[in-house]
């Protein structure tokens, strides 16, 4: 296997012959990871057995020697390793994984991180047990019995990390059935349940959640788990920041809302939080002396405002490329006010042409505006301006 440079900094590509069946490529994110990769190798090579073929994939996005280490230390490794080093770290330590998988050529990919928190002699726990129970993916867990997680510095980022776990297992419940530590970095999974299946949803990969990634987006059918001891850092500092977390809120809404009904409902749920700062600059403005009429144009306006940063943030950031900014507002802005315009005549003809009440026909109405909205926001804002309609295969970031 040669893996194509992707950058100038790419070093060492290493040629293989083709690994037999139950061979395994561990692919390793590094970031700044230069103490740790000499002694990760070393218990690599003392963990897997001589009857597993194995190779190792770097996928780097250091700024210090770190590939260079690498490429030292896998002189004394028996088995090939090879670096990718990204010249832009796009999504992160999930978008590296997933630079790893494509350079892969063996049935089985582990993931696992280069700080030894992921201890290397299961490597081949993992790969077993999926063969023996015809898994297509298996996972590392810290919360099985005989799991824990020592190594989870203090009791904030235990809280976090459980309150993660719990809001992910919420959110997604058919996709995380059997999972119990979808947060984990550390899992094997077929090659093929990664790049097969044309039909399956494109990976968009965003920060430190891989593996929730690629449970609910892949959906592999058949799941196991195994337990591990969630070790300290052998060397370094973690790279996780608050920033990680905010990511990590936007990933969940991101995959949450890929289908366009998720997206209907989140849009609907968004404007009626639009409300909020409708009704304070309302009561602001009228307090300050100013005309009703006046005032409920200037509060909606805001409202809008509101509900435009919110939808260009949580639910069409990476449609955002299409149009300049000013052009998306002022797009949005003439939507929804044209939907207010739009719902007084169409309440007179529910009432006028349908006899129907008042009340009925103003929900009707506000239903009738609220999926055009939607739609023309789609359509009108965030769709791509020459190919409309195809919405699919593309990954700006
Ligand atoms: N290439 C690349 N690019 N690698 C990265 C990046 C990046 O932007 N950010 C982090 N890494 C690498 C690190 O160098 C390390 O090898 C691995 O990803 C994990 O990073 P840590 O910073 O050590 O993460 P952590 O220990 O806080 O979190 C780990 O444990 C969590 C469980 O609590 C990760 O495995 C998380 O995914 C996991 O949820
Ligand atoms: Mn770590």
């Amino acid at each position: 296997m040669t893996i194509q440079p992707t950058g100038a900094g790419h070093i060492a590509p290493v040629t293989v012959d083709a690994p037999e069946p139950g061979a395994v490529t561990v692919v390793i994110p590094t970031f700044n990871e230069a103490a740790n990769v000499r002694e990760l190798l070393r218990r690599v090579a003392a963990s897997v057995p001589a009857r597993l073929p194995c190779e190792v994939v770097f996928v780097d996005d250091s700024t210090d020697d770190t590939p260079t280490v690498i490429a030292d230390a896998a002189r004394d490794c028996a088995f090939p390793v090879s670096v990718i080093h990204r010249d832009t770290p796009d999504g992160g330590l999930g978008g590296a994984v997933i630079e790893g998988m494509k350079a892969a050529t063996s049935p089985w990919i582990v993931v696992m991180d280069a700080d030894l928190q992921h201890p290397p002699d299961l490597i081949p726990g993992l790969v077993a047990t999926g063969e023996e129970q015809h898994a297509d993916l298996v996972v590392a867990s810290r919360y099985l019995p005989g799991g824990s997680r020592a190594g989870l510095a203090g009791g904030y980022r235990v809280a976090v990390s459980r309150g993660a776990t719990r809001l992910a297992k919420g959110l997604f419940p058919r996709a995380l059935r059997g999972i119990s530590d979808p947060m984990s970095g550390f899992f094997a999974i077929r090659r093929e349940t990664v790049t097969g299946a044309v039909t399956a949803e494109a990976l968009k990969p965003l920060g430190y959640k891989i593996l929730l990634e690629l449970a609910v987006r892949r959906r592999p059918r058949q799941v196991a788990e195994v337990p591990f001891v969630f070790q300290d850092r052998f060397a370094g500092e973690s790279k996780s920041t608050a920033k990680e977390g905010l990511r990590f809120l936007r990933h969940l809404v991101e995959l949450r809302t890929a289908s366009p009904l998720a997206r209907m409902v989140a849009f609907g749920a968004i404007g009626l939080t639009g409300f909020v700062p409708n009704l304070a600059a309302l009561y602001g403005l009228t307090g300050a002396g100013l005309h009703y009429l006046p005032a409920e144009l200037l509060a909606n306006q805001l409202g809008v405002a509101w509900n435009f940063l919110l939808i260009e943030v949580l639910l069409f950031r990476d449609r955002r490329h299409h149009r300049h900014w000013a052009d998306r507002a002022g797009r949005f802005a003439l939507l929804a006010n044209a939907d207010l315009v739009l719902r007084i005549p169409l309440i007179a003809l529910f009432v006028g042409q349908f006899h129907m009440t008042v009340l009925p026909a103003t929900t009707l109405a506000l239903l009738t505006t609220f999926v055009l909205r939607f739609a023309g926001t789609e359509a009108l804002v965030y769709l791509p301006r020459r190919t409309r309609g195809a919405r699919t295969g593309r990954n700006p970031r």
